[in-house]
């Protein structure tokens, strides 16, 4: 029997007895239902979510048209697997992204589950195409938690420590030269970042020995700091010149999170390969790797896919998504969103000293919380705000410890968004 009427501290206890510390939970709730940019827990209580899960919800909880093409596709079929029997809304909707991403192409989509997944295979992909082995992500970047993605991923707590070995060939760029919010005037930035490629052809891996960097054109877990312009020119010439893949990472920041589809379209950032998930299909697990058809021809027959890659009911939520994001005009509304989550935190660091730091791009914005005689950041007084901010009902999510990110629906309206900013408001008063 279901225990639906078990409040969330019931189901805590079991989820401590049941369920290892390490898939870890932003809050003490369990959730009995969501829609639009709210959720409500087993106990009646309703929540603005600025989560997203985890930005998975770019067009809301429960979108009417996600879950009724879901409901279609389970009606005709749940499974087959794409390497048994193959079927239509995969290859559409590859051909869909084929023709999104700000690659000119002509290109190809393969699917895959998670966002890890997609980033290895990725890598794989780089590495059969260049007939190079060495890998170089970014101190701060996040690639999430299999051998690769991990080995890939700069932050020691909580995703690498302890799980050595790591994946070997893989190399790192300091993040200061390409993400610094501080950064000085164009050029400076841009000689930064040639320096700290030469610096990496010098003294860890020599360049025609790289098969790609995987960069993220907006850190996630790292802080969401947007990559500066001058230093992603400068990355983007250094690579094409060395014969080395760019790899977009825009698990995070795609599907109009960040005020266009594709964050590197700010840029004008043409990668070489694209790597999507979360928002793509609403929730649903699907990612996707897109990229011109002779790098994406490279792996042989069999060398790529999976079991579950590109389930069906996936691919029909991720055309219903496709479908929203355009409709409703979303990466529009992210940017006006962000304009206002910005001013609300421009005000929020003019009037707390613990506040510090406003930044993002469209609706993928952050704020510092620190300590402000040390100025360092501070988890503590982060968690103590977010804890208030949930028992007043909004539900928020920090990255890298002591940074206050917003991941809400893009569907959020204006009344909705001016709570929760104000919620938030109130929280960082009352813990002063
Ligand atoms: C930029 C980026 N890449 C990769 C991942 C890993 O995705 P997943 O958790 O689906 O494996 C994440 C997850 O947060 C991410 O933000």
């Amino acid at each position: 029997m279901s225990s639906v009427k078990a409040t969330n501290e019931q189901l805590m206890r079991r989820r401590e007895a049941a369920v290892p510390r390490g898939p870890f939970n932003v809050a003490p709730i369990f959730t009995a239902r969501a829609a639009g940019a709210k959720l409500w827990d087993v106990e009646g209580k309703e929540y603005l979510d600025f989560c997203g899960g985890i930005g998975c919800a770019n067009v809301g909880h429960n979108h009417p048209k996600v879950v009724r093409a879901v409901k279609e596709q389970a009606k005709q079929f749940l499974h087959t697997c794409w390497h048994v029997s193959m079927y239509e809304p995969y290859v559409r909707l590859a051909e869909r992204l084929n023709d999104l991403v700000p690659i000119p192409g002509p290109n190809m989509t393969a699917f895959f589950n998670s966002g890890a997944e997609a980033c290895e295979n990725a890598v794989k992909i780089a590495r059969t195409f260049t007939g190079r082995s060495a890998v170089v992500g970014f101190e701060r970047g996040f690639h999430g938690r299999t051998l690769l993605g991990m080995s890939l991923t700069g932050k020691v707590h909580p995703y690498t420590a302890g799980f050595g070995p790591f994946a070997p060939e893989v190399y790192r760029l300091p993040w200061k030269p390409f993400f610094h919010p501080a950064a000085p005037g164009d050029r400076e930035v841009e000689a930064g970042a040639r320096a700290a490629l030469e610096d990496l052809f010098t003294y860890q891996v020599e360049a025609e020995e790289i098969a790609c960097v995987i960069l993220e054109p907006v850190f996630g877990e790292g802080g969401f700091y947007p990559v500066h312009p001058a230093a992603l020119a400068a990355l983007r010439q250094v690579t094409e010149a060395k014969g080395i893949l760019l790899i977009a990472d825009e698990v995070q920041s795609a599907f109009g999170r960040c005020g266009r589809l594709f964050a590197s379209e700010h840029y004008g950032l043409v990668p070489d390969l694209m790597v999507m998930a979360k928002s793509l299909a609403a929730g649903m697990p699907l990612s996707a790797v897109t990229a011109p058809s002779p790098i994406m021809n490279s792996p042989g027959v069999g060398g790529i896919g999976g079991t579950f890659g590109g389930n069906p009911v996936s691919c029909a939520a991720a055309h219903a998504v496709l479908d929203v994001l355009h409709e409703e005009k979303l990466p529009e509304r992210a940017q006006a969103i962000g304009d206002k989550v910005m001013a609300a935190f421009r005000d929020l660091t003019a009037t707390h000293d613990r506040v510090r730091n406003p930044r993002g791009l469209g609706a993928m914005c952050a704020i510092d919380i620190v300590d402000p005689h040390t100025g360092l950041g501070s988890k503590d007084k982060a968690d103590r705000i977010l804890a208030v901010a949930r028992e007043k009902g909004l539900l928020m999510m920090t990255a890298s410890g002591c940074v206050l990110r917003t991941l809400m629906p893009l569907v959020i309206n204006d009344k909705e968004l001016e709570r929760g900013l104000n919620i938030l408001s109130e929280a960082i008063v009352a813990t002063a």
